[in-house]
């Protein structure tokens, strides 16, 4: 069986409808015959023939024989998919995983477990760090990984990416081309939980967030429909996209805009403990100078590895110089002694397997965000509670890692129409912490987590006392105890409560679909 509704035909019927301003999803939509324009009879499909009529019993068996039956046993797996960085992911059992290689696939999909009211989960490149944010237990975990479109546009303004990739594989295809994409830092880590939930890129201090630059998105909606969403077409939408994570669609195509990029300085650097408050202090300014020149990416990492305290940084800048007459951003950290030392110029591929050898998939993990207002002592003060803390955990390496969000940052978040993360210029700069460890035994589960919670529970517990406190969490590198959602503000989970009502008036990427950060509370609570 085979769809012949073209997307040309989907875009053309919500056109339609939007001139005749009718709801996006009729009131009387019949899920039945939605897929009849998909392709699928379900009176040929036995299962799905007694659907019809009775309601479901046993949703996700009927939904996983029948995405076999209509697709081939080659697509639809009774093992979870292979590739998940997380070993909690990777522990997950679904009822089938399936791996659709087209929009229209993925629109059955959705249709399928509406009918059948099987619950699903979505995974890209599988790096959430939690069960249940990319793998779903005795339901359908839909790998997108067979999705691996690359495709420049004629005029290499924007590229195709398809949510099978990982960021490695698009830095890969662009780099003859001297062009690169605001995106991620690992090689390994995907594209679409990244940039669905903002997307910090060695670029973001010129360019903002991965989410913030991005042309269109060619999305399937909640009643399997398939449109292309840009600053132009679906506003609202597009808004709510930048930074709402997996409540308003599956993202089958992103349309990144393309920079130029050629070769970058790039230095990875291991430092003793005691220039932790010099490589703070050096952090700080770095933040303030984005102002004057935003082509550095940097961090600073404090952790603690079997007994020994260390701190390291990352630096990237846009253009190679002589280190011997470093620009003025860098001559600060570029002052402070290492340990150990790697500098080179390298294309912004090259850079990527770094982080994710420094984060290996096959372990048990953690991740936990917080962001502040920019306060060095603060740091300080947080980098020694984790030296304190951290032998007590029993994590392979405890770490907490700062990143900026910098003024001219903040202010590239605000283009075409902004992104519904809630961060204003006007209180920033922010920095934003990011707790993360892995570990072996699910026995230490409990008190890993509490830990970690206790760490951040600390450290806001101190930045009040400094004034420094920001509600805002990261969502990518956020824990299933944070309540992500309600730190992007009143108004902004008002509005996109609102959009999904207007594009999913029945909650399918809430109820059938209910992994990961959604608009109310923290995914699993906020009591370990
Ligand atoms: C080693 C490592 C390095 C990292 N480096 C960075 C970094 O440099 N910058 C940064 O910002 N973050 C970074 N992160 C965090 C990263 O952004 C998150 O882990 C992110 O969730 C990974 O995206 P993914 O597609 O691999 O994850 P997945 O687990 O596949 O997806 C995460 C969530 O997004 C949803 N989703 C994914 N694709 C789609 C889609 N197409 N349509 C609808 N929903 C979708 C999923 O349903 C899931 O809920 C890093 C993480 C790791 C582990
Ligand atoms: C949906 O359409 C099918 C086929 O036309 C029909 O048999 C069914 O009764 C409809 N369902 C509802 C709920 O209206
Ligand atoms: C990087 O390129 C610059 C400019 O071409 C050059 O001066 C510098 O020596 C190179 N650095 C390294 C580490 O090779
Ligand atoms: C941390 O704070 C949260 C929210 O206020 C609370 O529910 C939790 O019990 C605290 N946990 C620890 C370990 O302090």
């Amino acid at each position: 069986m085979k769809g012949f509704k073209t997307i040309a035909a989907y875009v053309f019927v919500v056109a339609t409808l939007a001139a005749a301003q009718e709801p996006f999803e009729p009131l009387d939509f019949n899920v039945t015959e939605a897929l009849f324009e998909n392709g699928i009879d379900v009176t040929a499909i036995p299962d799905l023939a007694g659907l019809v009529i009775r309601s479901s019993l046993q949703g996700c068996s009927i939904a996983c024989n029948s995405l076999k039956l209509v697709f081939g046993g080659s697509k639809v797996s009774s093992s979870p998919p292979v590739t998940y960085w997380s070993n909690q992911q990777s522990e997950v059992e679904p009822y089938c995983t399936f791996s659709p290689s087209s929009a229209l696939e993925v629109s059955t999909l959705v249709l399928l477990a509406r009918l059948t009211q099987c619950q699903f989960a979505v995974k890209s490149g599988g790096h959430a760090a939690f069960p249940g944010a990319s793998s779903i237990e005795g339901g359908i975990t839909v790998d997108l990984a067979n999705m691996k479109e690359r495709k420049l546009s004629a005029d290499k303004k924007t590229i195709a990416v398809g949510p099978g990739n990982r960021w490695l594989d698009v830095y890969s295809f662009l780099t003859p081309y001297n062009l690169a994409v605001v995106g991620g830092r690992a090689a390994s880590v995907g594209v679409g939980g990244l940039t669905l939930g903002g997307g910090i890129s060695h670029h973001t201090n010129h360019y903002g967030l991965a989410c913030d630059n991005i042309a269109s998105y060619e999305l399937v909606t909640a009643s399997g429909v398939m449109i292309s969403v840009s600053e132009n077409s679906f506003p609202d939408l597009y808004w709510a996209l930048r930074g709402g994570g997996n409540n308003f669609g599956i993202v089958t195509t992103f349309h990144y805009e393309t920079l130029s990029q050629g070769l970058m300085f790039a230095s990875k650097r291991n430092y003793a403990q005691d220039h932790v408050p010099a490589l703070l202090d050096a952090f700080g300014n770095a933040v303030v100078g984005a102002e004057r020149d935003t082509k550095l990416a940097h961090f600073v990492a404090v952790a603690y590895f079997s007994g020994m305290t260390i701190a390291s940084t990352e630096f990237e800048y846009f253009t190679p110089f002589d280190v011997a007459s470093p620009p003025e951003i860098l001559k600060e950290y570029l002052g402070i002694p290492t340990l150990q030392a790697s500098t080179r110029n390298m294309t912004l591929a090259e850079t990527t397997p770094g982080l994710s050898e420094t984060m290996p998939a096959g372990f048990r993990t953690t991740m936990w965000s917080q962001s502040f207002r920019l306060n060095v002592e603060l740091m300080k003060r947080m980098s020694d509670l984790l030296f304190t803390n951290a032998p007590g955990i029993p994590c392979i390496a405890p770490s907490v890692t700062f990143q900026a969000f910098s003024k001219p940052a903040l202010k590239a978040m605000q283009k075409k129409g902004g992104n519904a993360l809630g961060l204003s210029p006007d209180d920033g700069p922010f920095f934003h912490a990011l707790f993360y460890c892995s570990w072996t035994e699910a026995k230490d589960d409990k008190v890993v987590l509490k830990a970690a919670q206790n760490y951040i529970n600390t450290s806001i517990t101190f930045a009040k006392e400094m004034n420094a406190y920001n509600d805002y969490m990261y969502m990518p590198y956020s824990s299933p105890y944070q309540p992500v959602m309600s730190g992007y503000g009143a108004d902004n989970v008002a509005r996109l409560k609102a959009v999904s009502k207007k594009y999913d008036p029945s909650g399918v990427f809430h109820t059938l679909q209910p992994g990961y950060f959604k608009f109310d509370g923290a995914p699993y609570g906020t009591t370990i």
